[in-house]
């Protein structure tokens, strides 16, 4: 059994392939899970549009609560962290967590960075000891697999392209994942959208035959696992 954590992060709806103002990301992450669930059908799924349920910022409010010990929480300090912990919880289950996401000003969608601000939380997503010396942090959880399908507008954000150095969208949200357990890290993206020619189209062809292939490999992965446990 495979629990899989599935969250959307563009504004814009997948409103069906090739419609005008359809989210690519969302289209991406919705090929992934047609085919997924073929293979898996009784695995659980959790769903978060994180702009239809916007996560609610952090605030002097949150951070007094999470610095509270545990067993001088008030009702309002746990009210504060409730959704935080709800989301932490959907975290911890999963063995995979798939974000799709567009590229909003060369990084990730305020929403998406609210929801992993909310997640990145002490004593429960990572614990600090300078006794580890110069990287204190350490996360708690293990053994999880990212995959993150996005898309942009313009092109070239890969590792030595033109654009690379402007990419602050995958290379953060790498770094982000190391806090939320995982060890295994996929990045699809599209490109081209906002020139909509060929380069676009092969674009977005590729994605969506790497995305159909993600699925396979992991299965077969899931199978060999089952296999030697
Ligand atoms: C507010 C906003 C900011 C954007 N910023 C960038 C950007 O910095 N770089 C880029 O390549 N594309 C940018 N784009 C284009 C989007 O990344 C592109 O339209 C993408 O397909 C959106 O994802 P979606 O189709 O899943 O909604 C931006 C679009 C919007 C609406």
């Amino acid at each position: 059994m495979t629990n899989l954590l599935h969250i959307d992060a563009s504004v814009r709806s997948f409103l069906g392939e090739g419609e005008k103002h359809s989210s690519i990301s969302k289209m991406l992450g919705h090929l992934f899970i047609t085919d997924w669930k073929k293979q898996h059908p009784h695995d659980p799924i959790t769903y978060r549009d994180l702009a239809e349920h916007t996560p609610n910022f952090i605030s002097q409010d949150w951070l007094g609560a999470v610095f509270t010990p545990e067993e001088k929480r008030t009702e309002v300090h746990k009210m504060i962290l409730s959704e935080s912990d709800q989301y932490i919880n959907e975290v911890a289950i999963a063995d995979i967590i798939l974000i799709t996401t567009p590229m909003y000003n060369y990084g990730m969608p305020a929403a998406l960075k609210a929801w992993f601000d909310q997640i990145i939380r002490i004593n429960k997503t990572f614990t600090f000891d300078l006794a580890r010396g110069d990287f204190p942090l350490a996360p708690i959880f293990s053994n999880k697999t990212l995959i993150l399908l996005n898309s942009c507008g313009e092109f070239g954000f890969g590792d030595g392209e033109i654009r690379e150095h402007m990419n602050h969208l995958g290379t953060h949200i790498k770094v982000l994942s190391h806090y939320l357990g995982v060890n295994q890290f996929f990045e699809i993206r599209s490109e081209y959208q906002e020139f909509g020619d060929q380069r676009h189209l092969d674009s977005l062809n590729a994605a969506k035959h790497q995305v159909r292939q993600l699925v396979v490999e992991l299965s077969q992965d899931q199978s060999k696992a089952k296999l030697t446990a």
